[in-house]
């Protein structure tokens, strides 16, 4: 099962006394947060409280303007770490409508990904066939992104982010405008990634989403007005979901 091999003191993610300010807006005031390795949580709160914007600091995208981000031990917010490239390999990130490429069809997108990290052909076809498995999309492979639902889109993204094998998976909004049926096949992906040990950070602000995490973080005026731990996620797998 997931989250049972968490040990407290690993942190993954650290992140403490977090400030942002864009123009005269407020974003983040001070958000501290310890991410624990293995970890798998949801991060919600209304739209424009500041989620992408946390995230953004998480990957390196964005420097703070107070306060600290560390990954993995490694402080990424300070003007002397500017290898952001080295944060990146650990992580894989779903973009907030992270689309694909649309001039790629979906097998091309994913090799896409491994070409860049320079990996030899066999290594790019074995791993692209894994994924688009993992994702369920093997049989769309040579479809372009118009061709594909909005969720096939999605799990196509998804594939592509995980090309790195990365240890940290990161989704903003994965599920937003799907309907409930690929909401629910996007969640299964995403939390059986946590199977083989990843850090899962799922941000969202639909509230359904609050109970299919054991760790629910609660985002409002620029700070982490709540950190529950829910003892009964659902287990998707058994349940209907519901949206
Ligand atoms: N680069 C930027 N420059 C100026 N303002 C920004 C920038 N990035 C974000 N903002 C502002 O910060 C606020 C928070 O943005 P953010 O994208 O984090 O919201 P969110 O919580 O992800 O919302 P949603 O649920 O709609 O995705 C917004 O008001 C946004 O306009
Ligand atoms: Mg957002």
């Amino acid at each position: 099962m997931p989250n049972v091999n968490i040990n407290p003191d690993d942190v993954m993610i650290k992140l403490r006394g977090l400030k942002k300010i864009f123009g005269s807006q407020d974003v983040l005031l001070d958000v501290n947060l310890d991410i624990r390795r293995g970890e798998t949580m949801v991060i919600i709160g209304q739209s424009g409280s500041g989620k992408s914007v946390i995230l953004k600091h998480m990957i390196g995208l964005l420097q703070p303007d107070e306060g600290e981000v560390s990954v993995d031990g490694i402080t990424i917010s300070t003007p002397k770490y500017f290898d952001a490239r080295t944060i990146r390999r650990k992580m894989g990130m779903l973009f907030q409508m992270g689309a694909l490429f649309d001039s790629m069809d979906t097998g091309e997108n994913i090799a896409f990904a491994l070409e860049i990290l320079d990996k030899s052909s066999k290594e790019i076809k074995d791993t692209t066939d894994y994924l688009l498995d993992l994702v369920g999309l093997r049989d769309r492979r040579n479809l372009f992104p118009y061709e594909l639902s909005g969720g096939e889109q999605q799990r196509g993204a998804i594939a592509r982010a995980l090309a790195n094998k990365p240890d940290v998976f990161i989704a903003d909004e994965p599920t937003g405008n799907l309907d409930s049926k690929s909401a629910m096949q996007i969640i299964k992906i995403i939390k059986g990634l946590n199977d083989q040990g990843r850090t899962i950070i799922v941000v969202t602000h639909e509230s359904y989403l609050d109970n299919i995490t054991r760790r629910i973080i609660r985002l409002r005026d620029g700070q982490i007005e709540k950190d529950e731990i829910n003892q009964h996620p659902i287990d998707i797998s058994k349940e209907e979901f519901v949206k």
